[in-house]
């Protein structure tokens, strides 16, 4: 066995995992504070006393929360009851802690401390019994969606007319391509607008998406896309005797889920592919990680009789792909573990499998990167496939700004010129990565 690297950590103080610790998630906390801070008469209104009590519980459990943060404490169990991931969550910390390790924000994985930081806010909704189902990133989300109304319309009108069109691979390929390549740097493009790099400031969508993937594409430092089209054309989906489906793990919700729709119904419309799973997340996860209910909330916003007729044109062909099973909505507690992939098969098997049989997992955004490759301090030039470790249930692509300061397979003549205009370029979300890994028989 090779051994690896050591996990990427606030222990180094001149790492981006530093700066986001020391930083980021104190703020994030802050910014919870706030919204239970200004729900607050509104909560009482609705739940009374008691709901009012359990919204102070909340705010005294985020300032401990940050306090522990701030000071480096040690991370204890997780102490909520009926979810059904705690015990799987605390036998992760407990076998850490077995091994004789205090785990702490500064001291410990980064990957792990900022996994359990969003699974500790849980847990303090967790233990109301009015306050449950609060998401306290919902407000944000929702106005950052609307914020990129522009770009929004923009990019459903073009939509429309794309699919509307009577082109596919068999009569006109090239097109078809040129659109793929489209849809897919729209979406990897989108994963700039997450709201826990900016610390849960906004951030929103201005620019025309089709004039802002060609001004980016200096920018793209890794491109597998043409491997991946052309793997799919293999599939050969187009014949409409193959079932062939294709996975999505999504990230952030807001415009980011919509560029990434976008692509869905591309790929099934084209058929470049025949079904379509989307996982979401089961709980309000890195800010701005799309839940089942942001799903259906982008739904409904498009889908509403006074939206844009474009809009509703998108809305309704989503629709009908969810009613009629080629487009299917899930979630699954592993994507909210603090593990990485290379732990799927033992953790979760029968998501392992499930995802097994499909053709392509599109992963979206960075922490998943990060996932992918174990979080670990690899050297920029090594092989993306020794950072996977052996995760391969299937062959996957990527679609990542770069917003961690872990980057596989790189060129370093490439890096050295990059790192020269932007000193910041792993980190700031400017730079991004699409990059695929083909499943090989083993
Ligand atoms: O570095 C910024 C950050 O908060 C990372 O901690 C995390 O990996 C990432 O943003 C989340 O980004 P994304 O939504 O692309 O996964
Ligand atoms: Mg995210």
């Amino acid at each position: 066995l090779m051994a690896c690297p050591p996990p990427l950590s606030a222990k180094d103080e001149k790492s981006f995992a530093y700066e986001t610790i020391k930083d980021r998630l104190p703020l994030i906390v802050t910014r919870i504070v706030d919204f239970l801070a200004r729900h607050r008469s509104g909560i009482a209104k609705q739940y009374g006393e008691v709901g009012e009590n359990e919204c102070k519980s909340c705010i005294g459990a985020m300032d401990k929360l940050r306090y522990e943060i701030a000071r480096d404490k040690s991370i204890l169990l997780l102490n909520d009851y009926h979810t059904d991931d705690l015990q799987i969550w605390n036998e992760c910390l407990q076998k850490e802690m077995d091994q004789g390790k205090v785990i702490s924000w500064f001291q410990s994985s980064w990957l792990l401390v900022e996994c359990y930081m969003y699974r500790k806010i849980a847990e303090a909704f967790y233990s109301t019994k009015h306050l449950q189902h609060i998401d306290p990133f919902f407000e944000l989300k929702q106005h950052t969606f609307y914020a990129s109304m522009g770009a929004i319309n923009v990019l459903l009108a073009q939509l429309n007319v794309d699919i509307e069109q009577n082109i596919d691979v068999v009569n006109n390929k090239s097109t078809i391509e040129q659109q793929f390549y489209n849809y897919m740097e729209i979406s990897l493009w989108g994963n700039q607008c997450d709201l826990s790099l900016s610390g849960g400031a906004h951030s929103s969508q201005e620019h025309d998406p089709f004039h802002q993937i060609t001004e980016l594409k200096s920018h793209i430092l890794i491109n597998h896309a043409t491997s991946v089209f052309n793997y799919l054309l293999d599939q050969q989906a187009y014949l409409l005797n193959f079932d062939v489906s294709v996975d999505f793990v999504l990230d952030n919700a807001g415009f980011e889920l919509l560029t990434d729709l976008c692509l869905a119904d591309f790929l099934i419309s084209k058929r470049l592919c025949s079904r379509i799973t989307l996982y979401l997340k089961c709980l309000p996860w890195f800010v701005s990680d799309a839940t089942k209910s942001d799903f259906t909330w982008l739904l409904e916003q498009l889908s509403n009789t006074s939206a844009d007729p474009a809009w509703q044109a998108a809305a309704k062909r989503w629709q009908q792909y969810i009613q009629n099973g080629q487009w299917i909505v899930q979630t699954h507690r592993f994507f909210t573990l603090p593990y990485d992939y290379s732990k799927m098969q033992q953790i979760s098997p029968e998501l392992y499998s499930v995802m097994s049989e499909s053709k392509l997992i599109i992963f979206k955004g960075d922490l998943n990167y990060r996932k992918l490759v174990g979080d670990l301090r690899w050297p920029v030039n090594e092989r993306f496939e020794t950072a996977l470790r052996g995760f391969q249930p299937t062959s996957f692509v990527v679609l990542r700004t770069c917003k961690a300061d872990v980057q596989l397979e790189l060129d370093l003549k490439l890096v050295q010129q990059v790192a020269k205009l932007d000193p910041r370029w792993m980190v700031n979300g400017k730079w991004a990565v699409i990059q695929a890994h083909f499943k090989k028989d083993t």
